[in-house]
């Protein structure tokens, strides 16, 4: 080489490694130096192949782009698991301050996950969760409820319910591609004069769409409708069908909903397409989240599960508007008028000091009710918050059902309703989010804790179960989530069920009558929450039983008299539903009345506890 080349290719080498430029693994990345920023956010992304991942980089880039201080570092998997892996360590030795990871395989990267963030890294899992807990928060779309809405629009579409339809699943056998599937079966079945066809496409990519809707030629001829899990698909299976001169004839449904010249809105828009179901990436709410979790602020959930809309041609403009709303904040002190179930547990007592304690914290104006366990009392309250024109309404409802009138009441008066540790059952515009546990998971992880602990010996392990209020969420969901598992497992049964209306007093009563009409043969007590257990014990011992003992008990909340029990070895495991909803409430309605979109759930964070660890974490019990 001529020495004046040399100099020059020295010199651009320097350059190069003065800008904190290097290559690695075939990758240009450059190296952020702390000084600069605030904070280094890495991003492991599972592949950037798919139109969905490569939409969620760029929203965590533009998010991240406000705030000056912030540098994102990221890594393309290239789906696979070493890859991904080496990815995060690359990351780590960067000197990220935050991981967002959407691994490319939940189960296989659930260690490396569990590493980073025991290794005191917060970590944010996106899309995909991983197995157990050890993450700081995940975010993700309802495939179900996605596949759902999908139904739901299908069945609008074919006006009178009849019709055969084509699914197109993207990526077939992938668990997104399944969920959807099942949240659109779960509506369609109902409707016998609607027929379903499937056709499995190994990639989310337009052109082998196209091509595999074009060769249905015969097929075709008697579809009425196209429901395709992704929008690339559904606009290559479009494309197939002008060509074919059938677009005029059968309907395509897409879903994504990303904006942009030839994205799903777009497609809607032009008629292209007949809907398409939108799937937020979450990119936006990741970086947010990640700022709340480097500036140590309150009120950062476990879980947010996000939102998606039915985007028609007639509502795609609304739509738009709403992406770009403009803040509402007004700089007013935020009035909440918040209806309470009511006293009825100690977990309820501390849920209502952790609201009080976290409307202070935040600011805001709180008009409080406890309604006594009343559904009357409740709407009584709500009345009285619309006539009072608070700015947002918060409501933990004592049952599930009969809310549609008082809601559509707020609607009309404008004031938007927050769900707090309790769903109902109305229509979805109704309420904005919902805060709260997943009481299914409890359910699940009682009877989980259970077949570990319990093992059938001769005969089957009999169960007794402890309901809490009926028609209540966490009785519908806990009762569910534990059968789910119970069935796996023929050995054990639910020999006896009642009510005890969450009390300690209603407890107490159920075995008391069980005892009094029975002789005693149950191994097992379930109970959907500590104070009905505790209620169960001391009507065990006034009985000469011995709980924790001879009957093993296991209640959800772990509230400290619970874990008073579990040390004085009388009651066994006590499964997490946390009440501290105050700071993630507080924190939503603060969002929601800037004019951000509300996630559709918001999911407190959860373990399960039993005589092991009951003597340490006891010490720093908050309730
Ligand atoms: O809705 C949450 C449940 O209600 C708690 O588990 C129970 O203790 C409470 O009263």
């Amino acid at each position: 080489m001529e020495k004046r080349t040399k100099l020059l290719v020295i010199l651009l080498i320097m350059v190069f490694v003065f800008l904190g430029y290097r290559i690695y693994n075939g990758v240009i990345t450059q190296t952020v130096y702390k000084s600069d920023v605030e904070y280094v956010i890495g991003v492991s992304q599972a592949n950037m192949r798919e139109a969905w991942r490569v939409a969620l980089i760029n929203e965590i880039q533009e998010e991240a782009g406000k705030y000056p201080n912030i540098r994102i570092v990221t890594a393309d998997a290239t789906s696979s698991v070493e890859k991904q892996e080496k990815d995060v360590d690359r990351l780590l030795d960067f000197g990220i301050d935050l991981l967002i990871i959407s691994p490319c395989d939940s189960s296989r990267l659930t260690k490396k996950v569990a590493d980073v963030y025991q290794e005191g890294v917060p970590v944010i899992v996106m899309d995909r969760s991983v197995e157990g807990f050890d993450y700081n928060l995940f975010i993700g779309p309802d495939n179900n409820l996605i596949g759902k809405q999908g139904g739901e629009c299908a069945v609008r579409l074919l006006e009178g319910g009849k019709g055969k339809i084509l699914e197109l699943r993207a990526t077939a056998g992938s668990l997104q591609s399944e969920e959807r599937s099942q949240g659109f079966d779960s509506v369609i079945r109902d409707y016998p004069g609607i027929e379903k066809t499937v056709c499995d496409l190994k990639n989310d990519m337009k052109d082998p769409a196209y091509d595999a809707v074009f060769a249905m030629e015969e097929e075709l001829k008697r579809v009425s409708l196209i429901f395709a899990n992704n929008d690339s698909v559904a606009f290559g299976a479009y494309e197939a069908l002008k060509d074919r001169n059938l677009a005029e004839k059968i309907k395509v449904i897409g879903c994504d909903g990303f904006t942009g010249e030839n994205e799903g809105v777009d497609l809607v828009r032009k008629g292209k397409l007949a809907a398409t179901i939108s799937c937020p990436t979450g990119g936006k709410e990741a970086v947010q989240y990640a700022i709340n979790i480097l500036r140590k602020e309150s009120g950062v959930p476990k879980q947010v599960i996000l939102r998606s809309h039915t985007i028609y041609p007639q509502n795609a403009s609304e739509y738009l508007a709403a992406l770009d709303r403009e803040s509402m904040d007004d700089g007013r002190r935020i009035t909440v008028g918040y209806s309470q179930v009511g006293q009825e547990s100690q977990w309820r007592l501390a849920n209502t000091r952790s609201i009080q304690e976290a409307a202070r914290e935040f600011h805001m104006e709180l008009l409080f009710d406890s309604g006594d366990q009343s559904q009357k009392k409740q709407i009584e309250a709500i009345r009285r918050y619309i006539k009072e024109k608070v700015d947002v309404i918060v409501v933990s409802p004592v049952v599930e059902t009969g809310w549609d009138e008082v809601l559509k009441e707020a609607k009309e008066a404008g004031i938007p309703v927050v769900m707090s540790d309790r769903r109902i059952e109305a229509g979805e515009d109704l309420t904005t989010t919902y805060i709260g546990a997943d009481f299914l998971e409890e359910g699940r992880r009682a009877m989980r804790w259970l077949k570990e602990h319990v093992k059938p010996e001769q005969g089957n392990v009999r169960i007794l179960e402890i309901q809490g209020s009926e028609g209540a969420t966490p009785t519908e969901e806990r009762k569910k989530g534990f059968f789910e598992i119970l069935k796996e497992n023929p050995r054990y049964e639910i020999v006896y069920t009642d009510y005890g209306d969450f009390t300690y007093d209603g407890g107490k009563k159920v075995i008391e009558e069980y005892i009094n009409s029975h002789n005693w043969d149950v191994d097992i007590i379930y109970s959907h929450n500590d104070d009905m257990a505790l209620g169960a014990i001391e009507a065990l011992e006034a009985h000469g039983l011995n709980p924790g003992k001879d009957i093993t008990i296991v209640s959800v909340d772990a509230t400290k008299e619970a874990f008073q029990a579990m040390i004085d070895g009388k009651l066994n495991c006590a499964v997490e539903c946390s009440p501290l909803l105050g700071p993630p409430l507080m924190k939503a309605i603060r969002d929601m009345v800037a004019g951000k979109e509300m996630p559709l759930r918001i999911i407190t964070e959860e373990k399960v506890y039993d005589q092991s660890d009951a003597e340490t974490v006891i010490k720093n019990r908050e309730y």
